[in-house]
């Protein structure tokens, strides 16, 4: 079966993103592979952006230039022999491998990824077959990743090379790079990688000691031939290391999501999520829009809580120092993982079949861990779980925890009471120990709210010309065909009145997405003999802390009345689309709540 990436899913037979992966991924955590093994414990890693675009911080000839730090010459349109000259300016003496990787270890993050040659071609590292690399080109003369890499060996942090394997604007037989070569007469994507990708990724692997990761970026465009020799290059000297989420085609030994995105749901695969601290990767002298710390715990425990990893980025100035900011909200992190870390490393994502709104869940071996970000009731409730607590307390204190169980046939309920200063600056973990083993039985219904997600529907698609997908991130993209349609079962445990609510999402920054919202779809929901019609509009933009690009938009849809308790299925046909843009509304879920 020929592998397909992400976007060619379209018009693939898959119409849900984890049937895609679970078909196309050739390589993906092998049961009898333990390579993945330190990743799955360590959770949490630092992605560094640094390179010649961090001495222009954003700016070329006094002029601000949009878009992220690292990609200055592409949108800046700077010429190869004008960015190269940058090289002679690049000293970055203030550089000091032990207090990065000390950072990072502080940070309680167990793995470093560092940019070895971004899209720009640089090399920032000593390189024998490029003289465009840090040692050869600059006045600065030494090695900073050789550094890194002993630093890392010695402080026992993993060491990981990011390297952009398809696009490299400094060399002419690379992807996306025509603006820098016009005088190009042929084109040949093998001459770039014998010439540079290959050879780079053998002094990466062989002069650097343990590397335990090559961080691949942008597969969009290469061929899946080139993917597989990359990867048997990469095991043939280091068969340890692992491949990257995003070499391309299926030979990646887990899943990237996009940049800052995580899913909707809980994933049993192995993925990754990689978020910036500000908006920018490689550094931007104006880029101020710093997350707090209390935001980066948030995103790391939604993550984990969903089953992921997350590497968190930083972008070092052109003289080798983390932004202060930076240094802060990693400090604070630092200090909350020295508490909490047990219910971080080694967790898998929630058990439960639901998202809490209160927060995030992780759990290992008996016990789960509730990171508790803020709530307005006096106590939680968790629904659907069969095994018996033991204990349950605050995990960074110990201090003993209230809580009631019941385990009925029809009624599984733990009730959790918060201690009163739940509301503090950060995370609050409380960790449940049980019995044994913990089970959970399936239900979507938490406190009066049932959330449809498109992950668990089923998909019904027209009969020509379907587009509607079901992307990484478990939302419905591409609803486009009025035909496509969703469905789910529920199970109810209460009758009565039930308002429903319909959230999709928008872009928030990002200029390319401006507009998207445009709403007004029509929609008919059948639950049963009920039918109701309703138009997607803005009734409320909610902006969920965890998410710093999207915000969501809630239309409220009206009301069923369900008689009985026990199965029912719930259908989301379109009437009218909004096609403008080719879009149509990206569907996150579908709310019904109870009401009294
Ligand atoms: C994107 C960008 C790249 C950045 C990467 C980090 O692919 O093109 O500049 O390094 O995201 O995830």
């Amino acid at each position: 079966m020929t592998i397909r990436s992400a976007p060619e899913m379209i018009d693939s037979q898959y119409t849900n993103y984890l049937d895609f992966i679970l078909n196309n991924y050739n390589t993906i955590d092998r049961k009898e592979d333990n390579r993945l093994q330190w990743w799955k414990e360590a959770k949490f890693g630092l992605f560094i952006h640094w390179g010649l675009y961090s001495k222009l911080a954003g700016r070329w000839k006094d002029k601000e230039i949009n878009g992220l730090g690292e990609w200055i010459m592409y949108f800046g349109k700077i010429p190869i022999k004008q960015y190269e000259v940058i090289a002679q300016e690049f000293n970055p003496s203030d550089f000091k491998a032990h207090e990065w990787v000390k950072l990072a270890k502080d940070t309680g993050m167990k793995y470093l990824i560092i940019t070895s040659k971004h899209h720009d071609g640089f090399a920032m590292y000593h390189s024998k077959c490029s003289k465009y690399n840090i040692v050869d080109a600059t006045p600065f003369n030494r090695d900073p990743l050789k550094e890194l890499a002993n630093e890392c060996h010695k402080q026992g942090i993993k060491l990981c090379f990011y390297y952009s394997h398809a696009i490299d604007f400094h060399h002419p037989h690379a992807f996306r790079n025509d603006i820098f070569h016009p005088n190009r007469k042929t084109w040949n994507f093998e001459v770039y990688l014998e010439e540079k990708v290959k050879p780079q990724l053998r002094e990466l692997l062989t002069n650097y000691g343990e590397v335990s990761m090559i961080w691949f970026d942008m597969p969009e465009q290469i061929e899946p031939k080139y993917s597989k020799q990359i990867k048997e290059l990469v095991l043939s000297i280091q068969p340890e290391c692992l491949i990257g989420g995003r070499l391309g085609h299926g030979y990646e030994d887990y899943v990237s999501m996009g940049d800052n995105e995580y899913p909707e749901v809980v994933y049993d695969f192995p993925w990754e999520s990689v978020g910036t601290i500000n908006d920018t990767w490689g550094y931007k002298e104006y880029d101020i829009n710093w997350k707090s710390s209390n935001d980066i715990l948030r995103l790391l425990t939604t993550i984990i809580g969903r089953g992921g990893n997350y590497n968190l980025n930083l972008g070092p100035t052109s003289e080798g120092v983390i932004p202060k900011p930076s240094c802060e909200v990693l400090k604070e992190i630092g200090e909350w993982m020295k508490k909490n870390g047990e219910a971080i490393y080694g967790c898998q994502g929630s058990p439960l079949t639901y998202n809490v709104a209160w927060g995030a869940i992780t759990t290992k071996t008996n016990r789960i861990y509730l990171h508790v970000y803020d709530s307005e009731n006096e106590e939680i409730e968790l629904l659907g779980i069969c095994s018996r607590v033991k204990w349950a307390k605050i995990l960074s204190n110990n201090t003993s925890i209230d809580f009631q169980q019941i385990i009925e046939k029809d009624r599984k309920e733990i009730k959790v009471k918060l201690p009163q200063n739940i509301r503090s600056k950060y995370i609050t973990v409380i960790v449940l120990e049980f019995e044994d083993e913990i089970k959970v039985e399936m239900t979507n219904e938490v406190a009066g709210y049932i959330t449809l997600v498109p992950s668990n529907a089923t998909v019904h698609r027209a009969k020509t010309d379907s587009r509607l997908q079901v992307d990484k991130r478990g939302i419905a993209i591409n609803w486009v065909n009025v035909e496509d349609w969703l469905s789910w079962e529920i199970e109810l445990t209460k009758p009565g009145d039930y308002e429903i609510e319909i959230i999709t999402r928008t872009q928030k920054y990002n200029a390319r997405w401006k507009g998207e919202w445009f709403g007004q779809h029509q929609f008919l929901i059948e639950m049963g003999e009920q039918r109701i019609n309703c138009k997607l509009q803005e009734d409320k933009r909610v902006r969920p802390t965890e998410l710093y690009y999207y915000d969501n938009i809630i239309s409220k849809c009206g009301k069923v009345r369900i008689n009985k308790k026990g199965k029912h299925q719930f259908k989301l046909k379109p009437i009218w689309l909004n096609t403008e843009l080719n879009l149509g509304p990206k569907v996150c879920f579908v709310q019904l709540k109870k009401l009294d």
